[in-house]
């Protein structure tokens, strides 16, 4: 195993990276900047060939990012697994949903190991990224593999390295955070952590795939949990008649043991709404029921209700119901800056409100269209005058392009969950 370490430290190895999504295409593209001829394989051959054209599909990555790396030679994209028997290492970053009971689908994962199975050969280094329950690499990844007859440590190394981006933040990304790594064995460990160095600023070493499965689900949890209670305090607040965004603001400024999170209309993304749910369902199957969890989940889940609550009253103040009153909606992406509609509580406001009968438009700057959960949308350009003429604005997505001062001025009413418009003031503007 010495003979890839020094292969990768003098950047020679060959990395491929199986899955080029939000995780994948940064992770690759960091491989290909540190010097790695890196290929990206994909099912989709759309993202294929953007790749190839060097043509960006996430916000946090430019095209010319891509470019660069492909014209330079460093980078390639396939949907041609057989690439594979080439490689020295193998990230593995394909997606792992719910399926809609809430037990984990590890098809992706698994349909990629099969792949890797057909074409693994002694002294390469395989590296599951996919966020997911604690034992998936030795229960799942490493029976699949041995399969072969190659034993992990003696013949091939395989680790477990969770991501930990967070799209959309200006601060840090897959180079800044630093990258927890678990391998099987020592030597698997240290291969690992020996790749990760030659491109990202600092790599934490556990002792176990386990431990660095556990790892991820505990950052992820924590801050489902912890959404989860102050969506709580929102409701409480609301049941008092307290401001819970002032409160929020004074509680922050205590220097110590406390951390402010935000209420709004719900979780989203491919991360916090999910991720909890895979050690929930690997506890249960080891005989523990636990309890924040599903809590946090049962809150955060009935945030979008709360929500359509206080559209129907701030309506109905203005003698107006849901049903026939044109509803704009300002944003539908999950979070801020991104352009990703996956799990989006905004979807689920929406097709509330469709089903009440109202009258939907919406306005996002990062979203064209939506065409799912029975939505069928175009963005529509904001035209603040044009706010005026709706019965009701929605503030779902806080992002930064719309100019909320003009919104407040503009709107008859508008329901804010995100205190967005926490500079405005006015009888018309209800905040969560
Ligand atoms: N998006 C995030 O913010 C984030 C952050 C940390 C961790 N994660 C985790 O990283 C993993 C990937 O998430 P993502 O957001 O990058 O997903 P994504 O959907 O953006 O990208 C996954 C890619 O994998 C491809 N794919 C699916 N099955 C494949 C297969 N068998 N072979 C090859 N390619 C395949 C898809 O076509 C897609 O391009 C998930 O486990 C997720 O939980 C995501």
């Amino acid at each position: 195993m010495q003979a890839l370490i020094d292969t990768i430290r003098r950047r020679e190895a060959r990395c491929g990276i199986i899955g080029l999504g939000y995780v994948g295409l940064p992770l690759a593209l960091e491989f290909a900047r540190a010097g790695f001829r890196t290929t990206g394989i994909d099912v989709d051959r759309r993202k294929v060939d953007d790749i190839r054209a060097g043509r960006s599909y996430i916000v946090d990555t430019r095209d010319e990012e891509i470019a660069e790396q492909v014209q330079a030679g460093r980078f390639t994209a396939t949907d041609d697994f057989s690439v594979i028997a080439d490689l020295d290492t193998v990230n593995i970053c394909v997606p792992t949903p719910l399926r809609k009971t809430k037990d984990p689908d590890l098809t992706h994962v698994v349909s990629a190991v099969a792949e890797i199975r057909r074409y693994l050969r002694p002294g390469q280094l395989v590296i599951l990224e996919s966020t997911t329950y604690p034992g998936t690499t030795q229960e799942v990844v490493q029976p699949a593999l041995e399969a072969t007859g190659l034993q992990v440590g003696r013949d091939f190394l395989l680790a477990f390295s969770p991501e930990r981006i967070d799209p959309g933040n200006a601060h840090f990304n897959t180079r800044n955070i630093p990258k927890v790594v678990g391998g099987v064995t020592a030597q698997c460990t240290e291969v690992a952590k020996t790749l990760y160095e030659q491109c990202v600023e600092r790599v934490v070493t556990v002792s176990s795939p386990r431990v660095a499965e556990m790892v991820k689900l505990l950052e992820n949890t924590f801050r489902s949990v912890n959404i989860g209670l102050v969506n709580e305090i929102a409701l409480m607040s609301h049941a008092l008649g307290i401001d819970v965004w002032e409160v929020i603001e004074a509680a922050k400024t205590k220097p110590f043991g406390f951390m402010a999170f935000y209420p709004g209309p719900g979780l989203g993304g491919h991360c916090i709404p999910i991720d909890p749910f895979y050690l929930s369902w690997k506890a249960k199957m080891n005989g523990f029921e636990p309890r924040f969890i599903e809590l946090a989940g049962h809150i955060n889940e009935g945030m979008p209700r709360f929500v359509v609550e206080k559209v129907t009253d701030a309506l109905n103040r203005h003698r107006k119901s849901i049903r026939g009153s044109h509803i704009h909606i300002l944003g539908v992406a999950y979070k801020a800056g991104v352009n990703d509609v996956r799990e989006s509580p905004a979807l689920n406001v929406m097709k509330i409100l469709q089903d009440k009968g109202a009258i939907l438009s919406f306005t996002d700057p990062y979203v064209p269209a939506i065409r799912e959960e029975g939505l069928e949308l175009d963005s529509l350009p904001l035209r603040n005058g044009a706010l005026g003429e709706v019965d009701c604005v929605v503030v779902l997505t806080d992002h930064r392009e719309f100019d909320y001062a003009a919104v407040a001025r503009a709107a008859r009413l508008v329901v804010d969950t995100r205190n967005a418009l926490r500079d405005c003031r006015g009888d018309h503007i209800v905040r969560l």
